[in-house]
Formats: C-alpha cells, structure tokens, sequence
C-alpha cells in the first residue's frame, strides 16, 4: 500500500480526536484528514465544523471515513477510549481501553498500513505497548505521545518561575505518562546555563530544590487539575500531537519524549515508556546519548516496573 504523504486520520472523535484535528486543520501539514468514529455522524459532524474552518487557513479535505479510507495515511493517530474520570488514574482506564485497541489496530494491520502508528489514548505507555502487539508494524513505525505534554508542562512551568521564553527552556519529563513520571533535573538548563545556575543569575537564591519538587509536582499532577474544573484535557495533548506529527511530516530529526518501544537502554527492555529519542520521516530514527544520575536511574527503573506489572495484567 502506497503511504499518501499528506494524509493523516484521526480514530476517535472525542474531545481530544477532534482537538487534534482542529490543530492539525490549522497547521498545513496535511492536504486530507480523515476522521473515524464509532459513532459515524459525530465523526461526520466534526469534520464538517472543522471543514468550514478552511477558508482561514489552506486547503485541507476534511472527512468521516472507514478504515477503508486510511489504510494509505502516512500517520494513523489513535485517541480512542474511555478518558480518565475525576480521581481516576490513567492506569485506571487500562482493561477498558485494551479491549477497545483489540477492537481497532487489527483494522489497520490487515489493510497493510506502512505508515505510522501514533498512540494518544491513555494510558498511553500500555497502549503503545499493546499497538505494537497486536499490529505486527516495526518498533520505529509504532509510539505514544508519551510524556511530550507533560514536558512542555515542565517547560511552561519554568518558564513562567523565570520569567523566560519557554523556547528557551530544555526539560524533559521522562519515563510513564503518568504517576511515575519525573523531571530529568540532571540535564535541564535555560539556552545552556543549567537550571540552578540560572536560578543564580537571575537572583534566585532561595531552595531551588524545593522549587523543583513543587514544579515537578504540579507538572504531575496537571491533568488531575484541569479534569476537576473542566472535566477533560485536550488542548495541551492535541497541540503535543500536532507537534510529533511536524516532526515526522517535515522530517525534523526533532528530539522528543516521545512513548517509544525500549531495547535496552538503561536496562530496559519489553516496555514502552518516554525517554528523549529523535523523531523524524521513519518515525523513531535514533535513541539520542541521554545523562541520568543514580536518583533520576532509579526513577526511571521504578517507572518501567510499574509500566511492566500493569502490561502483565493485561492479556497481550
Ligand atoms: C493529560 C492527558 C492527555 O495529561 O493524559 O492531559
């Protein structure tokens, strides 16, 4: 099956599917979008509103389809299942959200798809993991968006403590999108000053790891935030998957933490989780040389345990 190198589909047309394809409408990187919903008119009704849309940004064709129709998209990006709840964390969605993908991704593995796989749904770490199981596609051509939201969160955060551009702040979040998260502190910096040192310069003297322990917990704990006031997130993770979807249609050889499929670094292996890799037209192109002192290592083990015990749960 040829890859259509301009056509991207969206399944599921939630807050979060349709949040994406609204950024996606808006950013050129496609000439077809194509939405897929279980429940046809609201795939329908969305691509419609998006459609009229148009006239203010490029010409884009905006559509309901069928599998049928996206077998030949160069990116399938999947935010179908149930979304976490308030209190509900997003291993919590983990039983219900496998038996949906065993529903969808043997839909696209027996149409040929050559394109890439990228996960949204949470919790997204199991459900990479589980895409890769069950659509048979290279480990390159299958990942999550991982801990790419919460990175920019980290970003954001610290941006607004220093009273800098967030371009210029160069954080990762790494390991599960989710509970187990933490922040890379080791190699954060601000256009190359390390974070404390920055911190320094800019007349910050009080307990900066006490700064970081807060941000690295708000960052956390963000999503939980934003569901008990507005009951969903999507924005912030559709503007995540815009971003990935720039990487891969321009060939950025961008560096993002994105949920990839671990062979070995740090140890890791059968498991899925975000460590800074390089992203590009074939996906994950290369794992990048990434420093972690022993504290964030453990971190980082104890992340891919958590991640493991919750995929042994599930019948794979
Ligand atoms: C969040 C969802 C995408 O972190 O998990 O907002």
């Amino acid at each position: 099956m040829a890859v259509n190198a301009r056509k991207v589909a969206i399944i599921g047309c939630g807050f979060v599917g349709s949040s994406t394809a609204f950024a996606l409408m808006q950013s050129g990187l496609f000439s077809e979008i194509v939405m897929l919903d279980a429940d046809r008119k609201k795939a329908e009704g969305e691509a419609l509103d998006i459609s009229h849309g148009v006239p203010f940004s490029q010409p884009c064709e905006i559509y309901a389809g069928d599998y049928d129709d996206i077998a030949d998209s160069a990116i399938i990006i999947v935010t179908a299942g149930a979304a976490q709840k308030p209190g509900e964390t997003r291993l919590d969605l983990i039983k219900k959200n496998v038996g949906i993908f065993k529903s969808i991704i043997p839909e696209i593995a027996k149409r040929n798809f050559k394109g890439i796989l990228l996960i949204v749904a949470n919790p997204v770490d199991v459900l990479t993991y589980a895409a890769k199981q069950l659509s048979g596609l290279p480990d390159s051509h299958v990942f999550g968006s991982g801990t790419v939201l919460d990175s920019a969160r980290l970003r954001f955060n610290l941006s607004e403590h220093l009273g800098v551009d967030p371009r210029s702040v160069h954080a990762f979040i790494i390991g599960e999108h989710g509970d187990s998260e933490f922040a890379a502190w080791s190699s954060a910096n601000v256009s190359g000053v390390e974070i404390s040192r920055f911190c320094e310069m800019r007349g910050f003297y009080h307990d900066h790891d006490q700064a970081k322990a807060n941000i690295s917990e708000e960052v956390k704990n963000a999503a939980y935030d934003i569901i008990s006031k507005k009951r969903a997130t999507y924005y912030g993770i559709a503007m995540s998957a815009k971003r990935i979807c720039e990487a891969i249609i321009r060939d950025e050889k961008s560096i993002l933490p994105v949920s990839s499929i671990q062979h070995g670094r740090f140890g890791l292996t059968d498991v899925a989780l975000s460590i800074p890799v390089i992203v590009g037209k074939d996906g994950i192109e290369n794992e990048i040389p990434f420093a972690l002192n022993d504290d964030e290592l453990k971190k980082l083990r104890d992340s891919a345990e958590t991640l493991k015990n919750t995929i042994k749960s599930c019948d794979l």
